[in-house]
């Protein structure tokens, strides 16, 4: 039997050799391979990936929604399948999808799922709770509306509202911003932060790279299914950053300098690591004739950091030189 341990030595979540295969006519999906990472208390965690990386799988197993074809998901040491009911009541899930019972007001669906979590007999009596997530999110004049007349945004809140109704101790969050306007995300974070200041541990997906820098203390990268980096956002932006140099280019970048740059448009990025690299990218520029405007040095994001890591990994152990990239 588990007993929980409310130290910090027990981790909010754990992920133990997590695998997840899908069968289908044209063969097996390895969704996820032999993922494992902690996430401690009141951490602010930040799963990425691109798309189809297992991100949405990952947390599915963690919901009880899927099963893990072989591994083990603790949440607060309740193993999410034998124990499903201690671990689902210690966690919060914005899911992906925008799903609804169309037929309830945003209230009642809140109310709703407070009763469903069952912590006390009246449902009503949450309610001052539901009113600080109606008014924290948002939601507050769209209290007595029904769910199926709100726009994205708007159900997108209520998704969040639904996840935090029984004060989970572990929020996750699956994209919530994929699609949503600024004001919705600024609301959004402010809630989630001040949540987290609190207490609450955070898992969060995004496909947004400056917010997981923004707010995550550590990230954990998912390609094909793998971890391929974990550590401290500090220290992945320290140990991979060098220094960008942006500038609009009208003309085509030289051939040599193609490997290091991310061309966006007119738009290039290119890595260095010194001033004297920096002047060696310009000499060549101006050698081939480019004339590059709005010239800016900065250093290096998680973006730059992120594309680093998707592109340089070697897929199925053979080396792989990093290759130019476009986006
Ligand atoms: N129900 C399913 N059946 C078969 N394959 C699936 C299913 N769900 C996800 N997959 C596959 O698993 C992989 C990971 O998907 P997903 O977890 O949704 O990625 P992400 O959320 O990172 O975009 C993808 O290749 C996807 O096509
Ligand atoms: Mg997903």
């Amino acid at each position: 039997m588990h007993v929980s341990d409310p130290g910090a030595a027990n981790p909010a979540v754990s992920f133990r050799s997590v695998s997840k295969h899908y069968s289908s006519a044209r063969g097996s999906v390895h969704a996820l391979d032999d993922v494992s990472f902690d996430i401690a208390a009141g951490e602010f965690f930040g799963l990425l990936g691109p798309n189809g990386a297992g991100k949405t799988t990952l947390i599915s197993v963690l919901a009880g929604l899927s099963r893990a074809s072989s591994g083990q998901v603790l949440v607060h040491g309740h193993d999410v399948v034998t124990d499903y009911a201690a671990a689902r009541r210690s966690l919060g899930i914005v899911p992906q999808e925008l799903v609804f019972d169309p037929f309830f007001t945003v209230r009642e669906t809140l109310q709703i799922q407070s009763g469903y979590f069952g912590a006390r007999a009246d449902p009503r009596a949450n309610d001052a709770w539901i009113d600080e997530l109606l008014e924290n999110l948002g939601l507050a004049d769209k209290a007595d509306a029904n769910t199926r007349q709100l726009s994205g945004g708007m159900k997108r809140r209520v998704l969040v509202a639904q996840a935090l109704v029984h004060r989970p101790p572990v929020i996750v969050l699956d994209e919530p911003t994929a699609g949503v306007d600024v004001e919705l995300r600024q609301t959004l974070w402010q809630f989630i932060a001040r949540l987290n200041k609190e207490g609450h541990t955070v898992l969060l997906t995004t496909h947004y790279l400056e917010e997981a820098e923004a707010l995550c203390g550590r990230l954990a990268m998912l390609k094909h299914g793998r971890v391929v980096a974990l550590d401290r956002t500090s220290a992945l932006l320290a140990g991979r950053a060098s220094t960008m140099l942006r500038f609009k280019l009208d003309t085509p970048l030289p051939l040599t300098l193609q490997a290091n740059a991310r061309v966006t448009g007119r738009i290039v990025q290119i890595k260095t690591r010194n001033a004297a690299e920096v002047e060696s990218v310009l000499a060549t520029l101006r050698a081939a004739g480019g004339q590059p405007e709005d010239l800016e040095i900065g250093r290096a994001d998680l973006e730059d950091v992120f594309l680093e890591i998707m592109h340089g990994v070697p897929e199925h152990g053979l080396s792989q030189l990093p290759m130019p990239v476009s986006v």
